[in-house]
Parts: structure tokens; C-alpha cells; sequence
């Protein structure tokens, strides 16, 4: 049989039709906008994923016999909001995983009622991109349309809404609200108090490989695949990227360069970091994980080569950067162009380039770029050695990974071993496999990790050069607590 993965992204949905033995058959991409209306606020339109979705799937079956096709998954950008009207019509666009308006409502949220209940209802705290705080944004800034609300749900689960009708999320996804009991898996009354939404607005909760339904008629026909097509319930992007790498068990740990930057650390027991530095999630197996997420990762190489050097030959803007060079750079990058979430919290924060002479080359600014990715990546894994967890390999996936530099780059500055994985569709493979479990091929999440994922290079540490990336990021740790009072000044 053939299952669909999606990975509903932020740029893009990225479609793979794939077999139970994990083969890849065919691949397909969809672009959608994303809108920045004002500074460090980031939203979409959920008609605009529904479209891309229907299209991509019609560009994946084609020659291909759909009858095969037994199940769809998706892994989805996380926490955005989408709230819907009693007619099911989208009331505004969906207010995205790094937008930044809520600062005040997570002042309120982290200062007022208290980090210490927080973590006690949820085992998080507010940051400006979870559900939560921009269900209170809505209720200030826009009354009527927040008294319209019917549903509310999370990115994938408005195109799993919309393929089986059944208003569904999953434990990984819903983690990421603030509106979820992570421990106990439930929505939590205090905080649907709190944000005033009951119960009923809220999907249904499922465990990520669990089937929620099969396909509405019209869209199958849309579609051209049988009604009997089953639907995942699908996870967020980093527990899907998590179970496409294998990550699963515990101290598993997967870094995800995709828009936003990852650090994923499985674990089977439910904890929480005492400082809420990272996110405590379900994770998508049945178990839990640790996760530290930077705001703009492959999305700064983006946005530099693109935006400011008009280009999209990457490889050739990388090409100069010799062995030599790595390590040796004097130019610093805060890579906070969204402001930054783990771990520092800060929605103020912005990009920086600093140390530069006039010697430096555009080659110096990518270099120093790709570095302060992994730095900041470095950050939250500073988080986890805190708490006594020490990661000393991890897989490695999304957009960015593909570049052997910055592999190389990561492995230094992490000072630990990458493995690259046969295939580097971290969320829409996961997708496919919770697909594969809910159709009952296979057993759980743990077994069809085991059964299909396959290490195919590993990226190993150099001493001298982890050494020389070891002073650079102590100075570059010196950089952001020395600008900081800035940032609000700039706004
Ligand atoms: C995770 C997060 C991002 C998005 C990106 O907490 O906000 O990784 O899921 O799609």
C-alpha cells in the first residue's frame, strides 16, 4: 500500500508518497505566502494551505494508481492559530508560530498568573508564538471577531478538519497551545479559564499515530482517492521530523534547520525544565520530549542570500568558505530576525551583524551567519547540560542540513556527531509513518522507526577545530547580554 506525508510548513507543503518499506515513490512542493503585516508579526492564510495541499496531492498520484493509497499524515507548523465561525468560514488569517505581538499578553500570562502555575497547569510557560497568548490578543484587540469563535485549532488540524471533517488535534500539537496539560495529556480548565474558551472550541485529542477518520466524500472525489483513505491524527513538525529521523527513546535527541531551529530530546518519562528555558512536550510515539526552538534558522540563509545578496545559488555563496577559514571568522551574527524564543525569551531581540572590518567579504557575513545559527542552536543544548542531560550524537534534518558546510559547521560548534539519515524528509516521512501505525501496518511508532530509518553518514567533530568554535561562542555568548538593552529602544 501507499501512504501521504505532508509536512505543512511555513514556506511551503512538502508531499511524499511513500510505500510501508519506507521507499519514496514520488515528492512534490507547494508554495503559499506568508504575510508580515508589521514588524515581527507573521500570519497566513489557511485557504492558501488547503490549496496547496489539494494541488500537491493531485502533482504526487499523478501516475500512480491512487486505490493504493491507504492513509495521510501531516506533520504542521506549530501553535498558529486558526479559529473558525460557526459556518466553518476562517474568521482572520492564522496568526503564526513567530509572530510577536503578544508580548504584553505574555507578560501578563508569565508575570501575573505566575510562570510557577503556568508550569503547573501546562509544564510551560508563555512564549509570544503559543496558542494561549494570541487567544487573549484577539479577545483585546478584536472582540468581535474573538466572540465569533466556533473552533479552534492548529495548522494541520484545519487540513485534517477539512480532509475527514472531524475537529481533531494531537497530544504533540496540542502541547504547544499553553491550553494543554502536558503530564496528563487533557485540556487544562485553568487555562481555558483564562483565555476565556471552553471546552467545546477545542478539538479532540488523539495520540499522533491514532486514526481520526477517513476522507470526506467530496474531497475524496476532489481528490481522486477512495473514501476509505484513512487520517492521521498527525503530529507538530518536530515530533513528525522526530519519529521521519528515527527519534525515539530516551535521550534520542534530533536538530531540525529548517525556517525555525530545533533541538528535540526524547525522553519516556514526562519532565520539565525548572526554568521553562525548553518547551516540554508530548511526543509523537506515546511518550514525552524536551525541545528548545530558535525563531529563524535556514530561514536567516534565506533571507541573507535572497533578500540582501539577491541571489539563489547558496552552494556558490558558500563555495569560498574554505576548511581554513572555519573558526577563524572575527564577524558575529545574532540570528534573531523574528526575535528569538529559547532560550531567551526576548521579542524584542533582532538580527545583528557585529565585529565586521573592512576586509570582510560577503563570503565573512554567510559564514558568520551560518555560525550564529549553530550557536544558537548551542544555547538551548547549554539548557539541556544544565539539567544534566548530555547529548553526545544527534540526527540531523530540514532545509538547512542539506548544506555539508553548515554540517560541518554544526558538528564543531555542538562539538558532537551528526547522523544524516537515507532520507532528509524529516516531518513529511514522520507524517507517512504515523499514517503507516494508524492503518494498522505497523504496531507503534517505535517499530516502524526501527523498521525504516537508516543512518547513512555521520558527521564527526574535529578536536582542533570544536576547540577554536569553542572560543568563538563563549564570545559570541557575550554578545547578546551586551546589546539587549537596546532592542526595545529600536522599535
Ligand atoms: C516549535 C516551533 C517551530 C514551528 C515551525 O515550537 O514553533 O518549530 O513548529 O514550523
Amino acid at each position: 500500500m501507499l501512504y501521504i506525508g505532508l509536512d505543512l510548513g511555513t514556506s511551503a507543503v512538502k508531499l511524499l508518497l511513500v510505500d510501508e518499506n519506507g521507499g519514496i515513490h514520488n515528492s512534490a512542493t507547494r508554495e503559499y505566502p506568508i504575510a508580515f503585516p508589521k514588524p515581527g508579526w507573521s500570519q497566513q492564510n489557511p485557504q492558501d494551505w488547503l490549496d496547496a495541499v489539494v494541488d500537491g496531492i493531485g502533482a504526487l498520484l499523478q501516475g500512480y494508481d491512487a486505490s493504493q493509497v491507504a492513509g495521510i499524515g501531516i506533520g504542521g507548523q506549530m501553535h498558529g492559530l486558526v479559529v473558525l465561525d460557526e459556518n466553518d468560514q476562517v474568521i482572520r488569517p492564522a496568526i503564526l508560530w513567530n509572530d510577536g505581538r503578544t508580548d504584553k499578553e505574555v507578560q501578563y500570562l508569565n508575570q501575573v498568573v505566575g510562570q510557577y502555575k503556568l508550569s503547573e497547569y501546562t509544564a510551560n510557560i508563555a512564549f509570544a508564538g503559543f496558542t494561549a497568548p494570541k487567544l487573549l490578543w484577539m479577545r483585546k484587540h478584536e472582540p468581535e471577531l474573538f466572540a465569533r469563535i466556533d473552533k479552534i485549532m492548529l495548522p494541520k488540524d484545519y487540513i485534517n478538519y477539512k480532509l475527514s471533517g472531524v475537529h481533531c488535534t494531537d497530544v504533540s500539537d496540542a502541547s504547544g497551545t499553553l491550553l494543554f496539560d502536558v503530564k496528563n495529556k487533557r485540556w487544562s480548565p485553568e487555562m481555558l479559564d483564562l483565555c476565556g474558551v471552553q471546552q467545546r472550541q477545542l478539538p479532540h485529542i488523539y495520540e499522533s499515530y491514532q486514526k481520526v477518520g477517513t476522507l470526506l466524500p467530496h474531497m475524496a472525489q476532489t481528490l481522486g482517492l477512495p473514501e476509505s483513505v484513512v487520517i492521521a491524527a498527525g503530529a507538530g513538525d518536530n515530533a513528525a521530523a522526530a519519529v521521519g529521523t528515527g527519534t525515539v527513546g530516551d535521550g534520542a535527541c534530533n536538530i531540525s534547520l529548517g525556517t525555525s531551529g530545533t533541538v528535540f530530546i526524547a525522553s519516556r518519562e514526562f519532565g520539565v525544565d525548572e526554568n521553562n528555558a525548553l518547551h516540554s512536550f508530548a511526543h509523537a510515539d506515546g511518550t514525552y520530549h524536551l525541545m528548545g526552538c530558535m525563531l529563524s534558522a535556514a530561514s536567516c540563509n534565506k533571507w541573507l542570500m535572497e533578500e540582501i545578496f539577491h541571489t539563489k545559488d547558496f552552494a556558490a555563496e558558500q563555495a569560498p568558505i574554505t576548511r581554513d577559514k572555519l573558526g577563524r571568522n572575527h564577524v558575529y551574527f545574532l540570528p534573531y530576525l523574528m526575535g528569538e524564543r529559547s532560550p531567551i525569551n526576548d521579542t524584542h531581540a533582532r538580527g545583528a551583524f557585529i565585529g565586521m572590518t573592512m576586509d570582510n567579504s560577503r563570503a565573512d557575513l554567510t559564514q558568520a551567519m551560518l555560525e550564529g545559527v549553530a550557536f544558537g542552536i548551542r544555547d538551548s543544548l547549554e539548557v539541556a547540560k544544565k539539567l544534566g542531560i548530555s547529548v553526545k550524537r544527534s540526527k540531523i534534518c530540514g532545509g538547512g542540513a542539506k548544506s555539508p558546510l553548515w554540517r560541518i559547521i554544526m558538528a564543531n560548534v555542538l562539538h558532537m556527531k551528526l547522523d544524516i539519515i537515507a532520507s532528509e524528509e524529516g516531518p513529511s516521512m514522520g507524517g507517512a509513518m504515523l499514517a503507516m501505525v494508524a492503518c494498522g501496518a505497523y504496531g507503534s511508532v517505535e517499530e516502524v522507526c526501527h523498521k525504516l530509518v537508516q543512518v547513512v553518514d555521520t558527521i564527526e567533530p574535529e578536536e582542533e577545530l570544536a576547540a577554536r568554535y569553542e572560543e568563538r561562542y563563549r564570545q559570541f555568548q557575550k554578545i547578546y547580554p551586551a546589546v539587549k538593552p537596546l532592542f526595545p529602544e529600536l522599535l
